[in-house]
């Protein structure tokens, strides 16, 4: 196998991803590859990665359980710490059970692990995120893919199934920052029996979840949460045999129960809401300062809004150019994204300063120019 030869290639074609090295604690102002760069690339939505009060529940759930969790769930890995938190996180959602999983992408493939022998079909939107694509792929489930959040494709490849299925969908998009319809989606899986599972990787913590009865809800805590990990909530008996078959829950060791400890006072803190409430007014600012720049914003309402360029090529000359000024934006190239779509995507955080949102706004217009 020549690796150099493929290496080479995905140089040429603007694809080749490289690894940048922060030197400090997730945050709006981070020293990445020695430079000090305001962030906007990060997925610490609420700003909770580096709170104080999180970092003391965090070192407590050290003092109290050590570091590791030493094992499985199943065998002697499941403290009261992840029952805690597996409690309160079902509370937050309105659902009877919740379960932890390790990662997000760990929590999809092992709702597909669980599945594997009760579906006949699976639906999903064009743009769901790579972990449920992949796990349907991994676990072997046959696979169709409707237009991006577009019910009328929905309808007509639902039309064309039978037996039983499931449709799931990215609750808010990754890379484009928009929204699922749940409701319509709801309507049109409970006309057809489907089963329909929504990954809320990003609108957990930032939007009200809306959880429909009987459906599989999936979100991450390494995101507005800032720890780690991930879970499945739902009703009793979902929980109960996603426990039983779920492969990559059985057979991994149970997260870090100080991580479940410093995730409880993240959910304390989002419950509270202050915030959300300044995420909230930054992603406003910034949609409202775009547009009178007269700058490509989307229809976007979360903290994820892209800015589409076109080229990897463009988006990665863009991307340089920011980082020279002091800001750090990612380019977003195929394969996450579509070919032609390559895209910056700027994040937003609750401890954004309104005058670091207008500093990038002002210097993406020049770079982008
Ligand atoms: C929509 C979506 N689902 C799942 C994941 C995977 O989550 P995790 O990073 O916890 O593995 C991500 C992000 O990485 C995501 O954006």
């Amino acid at each position: 196998m020549d690796f150099s030869q493929k290496l080479l290639n995905l140089k040429q074609s603007h694809l080749y991803r490289l690894r940048k090295i922060s030197e400090n604690t997730q945050n709006t102002q981070m020293i990445i590859n020695g430079k000090s760069l305001i962030n906007f690339c990060s997925n610490d939505y609420l700003s909770l990665a580096s709170h104080p009060q999180v970092k003391e529940a965090f070192k407590q759930g050290v003092d109290k359980f050590g570091v590791g969790a030493g094992a499985s769930h199943l065998i002697s890995g499941h403290t009261s710490a992840h029952q805690a938190l597996e409690e309160a996180l079902a509370d937050y959602t309105g659902q009877k059970k919740a379960l932890l999983f390790s990662t997000g992408y760990m929590a999809n493939v092992g709702v597909f692990s669980a599945l594997k022998d009760e579906l006949d079909w699976v639906l999903q939107d064009r743009l769901n995120h790579a972990s449920l694509i992949d796990a349907n792929h991994l676990i072997g489930l046959p696979l169709q893919r409707y237009l991006h959040n577009d019910i009328e494709s929905l309808k007509q490849k639902l039309a064309k199934q039978t037996g039983q299925g499931l449709i799931v969908t990215d609750q808010v998009f990754s890379m484009g920052g928009d929204q699922a319809n749940i409701k319509s989606i709801e309507k049109v899986a409970n006309q057809s029996g489907a089963l329909l599972m929504q990954d809320d990787a990003h609108g957990f913590g930032v939007f009200k979840t809306n959880i429909p009865k009987n459906s599989i809800y999936m979100a991450t805590l390494g995101k507005a949460a800032g720890t780690m990990g991930a879970f499945v909530a739902g009703n009793e008996d979902l929980i109960d045999f996603l426990i039983q078959k779920s492969r990559p829950y059985i057979y991994t060791t149970a997260i870090a129960p100080a991580l479940c400890v410093a995730t409880l006072k993240s959910l304390e803190l989002i419950k509270q809401g202050d915030q959300n409430t300044k995420l909230l007014a930054n992603i406003r600012y910034f949609k409202n300062l775009s547009k009178t720049l007269n700058l490509p914003i989307t229809n976007s309402n979360s903290a994820i809004q892209p800015f589409i360029v076109g080229s990897s090529e463009k988006a990665i000359h863009i991307s340089k150019k920011m980082i020279s000024a002091g800001f750090y934006v990612s380019a977003i190239r195929p394969p996450t994204v579509p070919k032609g779509t390559a895209r910056l995507r700027i994040t937003l955080s609750a401890d954004h300063t309104q005058s670091q949102i207008k500093q990038l706004l002002t210097q993406l217009k020049h770079a982008i120019q």
